[in-house]
């Protein structure tokens, strides 16, 4: 009979038998899979393992410090945080095009967390949350049979380049069964349930325009306060992915007596089972409406609200 539990057992004899008394370290992204896969480890060898957190500054609203809490707090599993969200900004001053975005963020991340790890010491293995579809998709996303229409933020190089062996407890699952196995572990079901959330982050919600920390900071307020009205109407486990997009257009607006002059930002949400093909959620209208008038009464810098009424295939999930 396969249980959880049972897998959760096996799981932490093959990690001892693979590790013996090696030392291992674990990137954590704040994602489920990374989380759970630590977690078991920490589990398996305890102090044996080290996290290591390369925060990009790309990340939500309040995402950074629930990852270091929880780690570092609930846990007392060993993390390095590094801030190097000014390494990244600097490194995408001026960029607009979708796919180098990706590979300059891809790029800079191997690089700070090799950095990282070095400073442990004489890790041995590098431990990854790669899932089952990663494993039978490693090589085209999204696109048909030959087509890559997105390029990965893929840590696939590093353990190479470092000279690791992969410790990967989590290869023979499915997401489903990850967010169980998280439970199972007692993780908490904020983080267990947590929509995907891509690789280079805020980056490519950020579409057709530079960059910069104050439009981070306006998309970070805008979607905390749409994933905050999705909770609170109990929807957010019906939906697969929401966020919002800070669109490269500015608009005319009146608050007040006053004309405005900023940003338009558009809502995204859509149901999906794997991420391949996604409906866009309907919303009722009053939801919607809410939402448009917190956003524009609580967040400086827009002032105005669209929805993205596009499914995929044609549209993809994220804007770029
Ligand atoms: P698209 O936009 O291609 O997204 O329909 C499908 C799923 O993949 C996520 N996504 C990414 N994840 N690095 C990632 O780790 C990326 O560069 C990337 N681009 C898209 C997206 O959020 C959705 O879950």
């Amino acid at each position: 009979q396969w249980t959880m539990a049972a897998f959760r057992e096996r799981m932490i004899a093959d990690i001892r038998a693979q590790v013996g008394d090696g030392k291992v370290i674990c990137g954590l992204s704040g994602g489920v899979d990374s989380s759970v896969a630590a977690v078991l480890i920490h589990e398996a060898i305890g102090d044996q393992l080290t996290c290591v957190f390369v925060d990009h500054g790309l990340l939500r609203m309040g995402e950074a410090e629930q990852v270091v809490s929880l780690f570092r707090d609930s846990y007392n599993i060993p993390l390095i945080h590094r801030d190097a969200s000014d390494m990244f900004l600097s490194a995408l001053a001026g960029e607009i095009d979708p796919e180098v975005k990706r590979k300059t963020i891809g790029k800079l991340f191997i690089d700070v967390f090799e950095e990282e790890a070095k400073k442990v010491g004489g890790a041995q293995f590098l431990a990854q949350g790669t899932l089952y579809p990663d494993v039978i998709e490693s090589v085209s996303f999204t696109g048909g049979p030959s087509v890559t229409i997105k390029s990965h933020h893929n840590v696939g190089g590093l353990p190479a380049r470092m000279n690791m062996k992969l410790v990967e407890p989590l290869r023979e699952l499915f997401k489903d069964e990850v967010r169980a196995l998280g439970r199972e572990l007692g993780l908490p079901e904020s983080l267990v349930g947590r929509h995907p959330f891509p690789g280079p982050g805020l980056a490519i919600r950020i579409p057709g325009q530079e960059i910069t920390r104050e439009k981070l900071d306006i998309l970070r307020a805008a979607d905390a306060v749409y994933l905050d009205e999705i909770r609170k109407s109990g929807l957010y486990d019906k939906i697969w992915q929401a966020f919002a997009v800070l669109l490269p257009v500015r608009t005319v607006g009146v608050m007040g007596d006053g004309r405005t002059y900023d940003f338009a930002c558009a809502l995204r949400a859509v149901t999906s089972t794997d991420g391949m093909t996604a409906d866009y959620f309907p919303f009722p209208h009053d939801f919607l409406g809410r939402v448009a008038t917190r956003i524009i009464n609580e967040v400086r810098g827009i002032n105005r609200v669209t929805y993205d009424i596009t499914s995929k295939p044609p549209g993809t999930i994220e804007w770029e």
